[in-house]
């Protein structure tokens, strides 16, 4: 493989129900880092990357084939979601003075809201690639028609997953609608930087550059207020290992089982991007850097993950393994939660003649 030619594999990777064939491909670089993805979903598969040790393993909880991914336990993993990421109250929102009815698929603390796009949402589509073997870079596209799921405006969405020889993967969200609506798409790869995806997560340590975090009530949805994090268990402003404080009597915390929250992020620098996230794992030395050009970044730390879900009638995780409880983390970079219905927070309306663009940046390393 040459640096300024690279090689993308294409193979199936199963069928659908209806008979669709799902396909996936592998990106790699010279560094032996590969990262496999499906035209289902536009979900990034595996991302295999080396420790401190050059010993190269798989960092991302999944399944082994695309029945696992169109599966009704799925809990969004390695996802491209859309239209909105994460949760919008009752499933309600009003735009240009017209009430919007979207799914309530999601019942958090007994109280129903509106999760990642809905039923069908971005996850659950196929999408169109184009394979661009001379940037290393595939970029899907995916037409989204006035109405689906509830959601105004046709929309024309595209997502390009690019990885160089620094070990930078990208995803790269691009969207334009012909009518006004709101957008929110969110990348969903469930973390275990250990590559072992039988172990917690506790042990990892986290920064998150981040001195305010957005309180969430009973049913997960956000108060409204931006609150300091400082003297709180959300404070990881230095790096902390997750599971030091995530059992801390913090109401917040309490509701939501654990860490499930969106921080707030500084604004971009000069590049565009931000760092939002530091990730290491002691026992590899792996490390992984998330840099964004949104405003937020939720932080997931796996306390839905329940074995149940990957045995009997539902599909197993890779290998056969049914995950525990916080064995992985998702470190997702966005637009806040509910921000369709709270005027205090930055805007997710797309307006046609605009173009949404959300980028996001994996930097792998070992130390
Ligand atoms: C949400 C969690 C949810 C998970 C899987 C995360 O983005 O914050 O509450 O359980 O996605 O759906």
């Amino acid at each position: 493989m040459k640096s300024d030619h690279y090689e993308i594999l294409t193979a199936t990777f199963g069928h659908l129900k209806d008979g669709r064939e799902a396909l996936i491909y592998t990106l790699s670089n010279a560094n032996g880092v590969t990262a496999e993805i499906t035209n289902y979903g536009a979900t990034l598969v595996s991302l295999k990357a080396p420790d401190r040790d050059g010993t190269i393993e798989d960092l991302l909880h999944g399944y082994d084939s695309v029945d696992g991914y169109a599966g009704s336990k799925n809990p969004y993993f390695g996802a491209s979601v859309g239209r909105f990421g994460n949760r919008i109250k009752d499933g309600k929102f009003t735009l240009d003075c017209k009430d919007y009815i979207l799914a309530t698929n999601n019942d958090s603390g007994g109280i129903p809201c509106h999760l990642h796009g809905g039923v069908d949402g971005f996850n659950r589509r196929i999408w169109t690639a184009t394979l661009r073997p001379e940037s290393n870079a595939i970029t899907f596209t995916y037409v989204s028609v006035d109405g689906e799921e509830g959601y105004p405006g046709t929309l024309c969405a595209e997502i390009t997953y690019q990885l160089n020889d620094n070990n930078d993967l990208t995803w790269t969200a691009v969207a334009t609608t012909d009518a006004p609506t709101v957008l929110n798409m969110v990348h969903h790869p469930y973390w275990n930087l250990s590559g072992d995806h039988s172990t917690s997560i506790n042990d990892h340590i986290l920064m998150l550059p981040c001195d305010r975090y957005l309180p969430t009530n009973v049913g997960l949805i956000p108060t409204g207020e931006l609150a300091s994090v400082i003297g709180t268990p959300m404070d990881f402003t230095q790096p902390t290992q997750i599971g030091l404080r995530v059992n801390d009597q913090f109401e917040t915390l309490e509701f939501a089982g654990g860490y499930d929250h969106c921080w707030v992020l500084q604004q971009p620098n000069v590049n565009g991007l931000a760092l939002a996230a530091r990730v290491k794992d002691p026992k590899s030395g792996r490390m992984m850097e998330v840099h964004t050009n949104q405003v937020g970044v939720q932080f997931y730390g796996g306390n839905f993950l329940s074995p149940e879900d990957f045995q009997g009638e539902f599909a197993s995780g890779k290998g056969g393994l049914a995950y525990e409880y916080r064995t992985a983390l998702c470190l997702e970079t966005e637009g806040f939660p509910d921000a369709p219905n709270q005027a205090n927070f930055p805007s997710t309306v797309l307006c046609p003649g605009e173009t949404y663009e959300h980028r996001m940046l994996y930097r792998f390393s070992a130390e």
